[in-house]
């Protein structure tokens, strides 16, 4: 059994998608959230999930939070951290601990758009396709060994809105599936390549 860990900041969909998959293998250990109030919380106490609100501003810097964040997830024996909508820079210390072993989850096609709004940047940039991706963890932002991409066309009557809930809908199936595939051991990084088994 694979402990995982998966950490949010809002209403946790993703997590909701990999929770409800029942992964065989996989261990929800818990679910924590930077934000006291992040609905995602309730959704996964609900079911009996642990869950652990840190409240990020209540540390006095980046390094501390990180480090009680550290603390709690190595409390959970955990093999995966699952960042599902966590909105936190992470301390390039975090990122190299759980090096290999952190997923994210990015709504563009990584490396294009890194950062915030995709979905309005990517229709402003005339992009035909829009999409998302899976990927390792690494110290730079958004940046990391790239597991799975989803594409989705952009229409063009697309605002963002309807853009990102074409997209949400396949993040909905891709993380799930990269879960998965790191708890049947499938999963193979080579410098920025990953190679996914059947
Ligand atoms: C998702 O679209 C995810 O891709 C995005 O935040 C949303 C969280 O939704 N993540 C990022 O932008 C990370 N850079 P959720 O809380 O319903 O899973």
């Amino acid at each position: 059994m694979k402990n995982i860990v998966i950490l949010i900041s809002g209403r946790g969909s993703n997590m909701q998608a990999i929770v409800e998959a029942g992964i065989p293998g996989a261990n929800i250990a818990a679910v924590i959230a930077n934000r006291p109030d992040a609905a995602g919380l309730a959704w996964a106490a609900e079911r009996g999930i642990a869950t652990l609100a840190l409240d990020h501003k209540l540390y006095g810097s980046r390094e501390a939070f990180d480090a009680a964040l550290a603390e709690a997830i190595d409390a959970c024996h955990a093999d995966l951290v699952v960042l599902a909508g966590f909105m936190r820079i992470l301390t390039p210390a975090f990122t190299e601990r759980y090096a290999g072993r952190m997923l994210n989850i990015h709504p563009s096609l990584l490396p294009a758009f890194t950062g915030l709004h995709t979905h309005q940047r990517a229709i402003e940039a005339g992009c035909k396709l829009a999409g998302c991706t899976v990927h390792f963890v690494t110290a730079e932002l958004d940046h990391g060994p790239i597991v799975f991409q989803a594409a989705v066309p952009v229409l063009d009557d697309d605002n963002e809105s309807t853009l990102a809930a074409r997209v949400l809908a396949e993040e909905h199936k891709l993380y799930p599936a990269a879960v998965r595939a790191f708890v049947e051991g499938r999963i193979v990084i080579d410098g920025l390549r990953v190679k996914v088994r059947d």
